[in-house]
Order: C-alpha cells, then structure tokens, then sequence
C-alpha cells in the first residue's frame, strides 16, 4: 500500500510516498481503508518541521474510511462500516490529561497510508449522510469550531460571533454560527475572499491587513457594543485587536496562533475590566464529536472544500496551504 512518510528534520522535500506492507489487526482493533484526509494547520506545521516530530513519522491527523476487517474482540464496529478519526484517539470523554494529549499524524503515526490498523476505541461514527470526503474535514477544524461555539461558548441565537480569517476552522466557525442562528462578523486578508465568506452568510466584512485596528471597527459595526463570541485563531496579532472587539462578559476562544505565540501588546485589565472570558481550546473529546455529529446529521450544513490532491501530490497541496490559496479545507484523497 501507499504511505507519507516524513523524514527528519521535515521540510517538504523530506516526505516520501513509500510501498509498504498493509498492517495486520490484533484482536481489539479495526482494519480502515482510509478514503480521504484534509489538512490542517498543525500538520502544515509538523511537515515543516516546526513542531519535531520522529523520523519516518506518517503524517495527517484527519480522516475517514470503511472498516475492512475487525479483531477477534472487537464490538463496536462491523466490516463495511464508515468512521472518522479523532484527533486524541485516547481521549473519549470527561476533562483533559496531559496522557490522554497524544496527537495522531504528530506524537504517533497518522493517516497518510491506504490502510491503518487502530483500536476500535479510536475513531467515531461519522455524518451518515455525509461523503467520506466531506467528512475527513471534519475532526480537526469542525470540532474545534463546534467545541468553541457550543461546549465553551453555549452560543445562541441572536448572538454574535467574530471568525478570523478563511481557513478550515473559522470557516467552519462561520457555517455552524449562521447555522445556529447568530450575527457573524468575518476577517480575511482578501477582498476576494471576504465576498466568498459573505456567500456563506457573514453579515460584517473587515480586511484585516486594509484595517489592521479592526477591534474598533468591529465596535463601530455592532453599535459599540462588541461580539458575544470571537473564535481567536490569530494569536499574539489579533489578542488584542480580540479584547476590542469582545463585548462585556464576550468570550474569546483561544485556538491558534497563526501571527505569533506572544504579544506584548496585550493589556490583562481589559481583560477583567471588560470580564471576557478565554478558553484555551484544543480540539475536543469524542463525546463532543459525536454530539456534532448528531447535529449536522440534522442541518444542512456541508464543508467548503476549495482543493483536492491525490496522497502522492502531499507536498504541494501544503505548499498551496503555506501560499495561502486556499479557502476553507484542503482535501487529500488516498485511491
Ligand atoms: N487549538 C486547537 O484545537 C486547534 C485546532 C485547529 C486549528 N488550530 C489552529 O488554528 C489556526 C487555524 O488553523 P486552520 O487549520 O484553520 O488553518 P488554515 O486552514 O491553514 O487557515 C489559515 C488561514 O488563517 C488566516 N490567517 C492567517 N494569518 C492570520 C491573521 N494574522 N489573522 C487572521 N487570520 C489569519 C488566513 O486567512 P485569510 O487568507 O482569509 O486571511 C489563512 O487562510 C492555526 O493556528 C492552527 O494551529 C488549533
């Protein structure tokens, strides 16, 4: 079967589409033919080497697939059954450990390969109406989106939310928003894909780089009063620009770093003057991608899918993610 490795010390010249043999299930593990992954940021990171990671490492942490076979103790799943993975394959439900935070594609080998053999325990179902394909974008970016919005945020109707940006996340952040009823305010660094985020639904439209104080601008368009909710995928750039554009007892949900891990420009007064409330978010149990799952079995909802690559085209699909062509998710299909 075909396999990407990546090779130490990463870099996009260092991964390798290898033949290697299927693995073979022990007793309490399924057999997936992975049909399709998307990328996400963190393994843009990890394919450039940096967030280290071992050699040889197989990378991409989503997916989705059809169980081929099934160990003698397995229960849960039969033969012909589609699932999704989870970013935490061990972490099922209830709070965070640091033993449950192992990242597949990243601390352990990841889905870029034809076939995986994993525990029964370590994916979930998926949208039954949904494509294999338009659910491998799902574990990473929605679930993120969804546990912002919903497990830290209970958003509802009528509120407002601020997304960052047309990656993967926030334009998930966007559809479930628009989908649940709220007022959505979007950034992008282009013109261009602002109208695409309008086309989505988003009501208020700022560039980023055309306004770079856009906290206020976010005031001026919400009558001063700010947004009940700002999905932060920006970091130590746009904290601060964040804190201005949350309302009074806002929440801000810290997800990303994309412009820096730091900022000096942050004043933590605000923070308690205006009593915001900060998440640190990384991604979510399976108990909550399940409960996502179960809601958009029921909307209409469907991702936004701007490109598509074969397994053997890796590399330049991350090239066209670090070029910033993208909008929305990047698929990656394996046959
Ligand atoms: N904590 C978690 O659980 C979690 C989960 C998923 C992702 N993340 C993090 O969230 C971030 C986004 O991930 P992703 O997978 O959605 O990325 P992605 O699909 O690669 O999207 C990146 C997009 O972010 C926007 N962007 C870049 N710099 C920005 C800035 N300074 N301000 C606002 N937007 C900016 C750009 O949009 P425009 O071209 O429109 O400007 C770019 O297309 C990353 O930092 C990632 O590591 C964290």
């Amino acid at each position: 079967m075909r396999q990407m490795q990546l090779t130490k010390p990463g870099g996009l010249n260092n991964l390798k589409l290898v033949d290697v043999e299927p693995p073979r299930v022990k007793a309490d593990e399924i057999l997936i033919k992975v049909v399709a992954s998307s990328l996400n940021y963190h393994d843009l990171m990890v394919a450039l080497g940096q967030i280290p990671t071992e050699d040889r490492r197989v990378l991409l942490g989503d997916a989705s697939g059809e169980v081929v076979e099934t160990g003698s103790d397995v229960s849960r799943w039969q033969v012909g059954d589609k699932v999704m993975s989870a970013c935490f394959p061990r972490w099922i439900e209830g709070r965070p450990t640091k033993a449950l935070m192992s990242f597949i594609g990243d601390h352990e080998d990841g889905y870029a390969t034809e076939y995986i053999a994993l525990p029964e325990t370590a994916v979930t179902r998926m949208p039954g109406n949904w494509s294999l394909v338009e659910a491998a974008t799902l574990p990473c970016a929605c679930l993120t989106a969804w546990r912002a919005l919903v497990d830290e945020g209970d958003l509802k109707a009528g509120e407002s939310v601020l997304v960052q940006g047309s990656g993967g996340v926030s334009v998930f952040a966007l559809q479930l928003a628009k989908s649940m009823g709220a007022h959505v305010v979007a950034t992008s660094s282009s013109d261009e894909k602002l109208e695409r985020l309008r086309d989505l639904g988003a009501d208020e439209l700022i560039n980023y780089r055309s306004t770079p104080e856009w906290g206020r601008e976010v005031l001026a368009r919400t009558g001063k009063a700010g947004v009940d909710h700002v999905i932060e995928v920006g970091g130590g750039g746009t904290f601060s620009q964040s804190v201005t554009a949350a309302s009074f007892g806002g929440h801000i949900a810290l997800i990303g770093v994309l412009s820096g891990p730091s900022a000096s420009d942050i004043v933590l007064p605000r923070i308690f003057m205006k009593q915001v409330r900060t998440s640190g978010i990384a991604m979510a149990n399976h108990q909550s991608q399940n409960a996502m799952v179960d809601y958009l079995e029921k909307s209409d909802l469907r991702p936004v899918i701007s490109d598509t690559f074969d397994l053997a085209d890796l590399a330049k699909a991350f090239q066209h993610q670090k070029d910033n062509k993208h909008f929305g998710k990047i698929s990656i299909t394996m046959s």
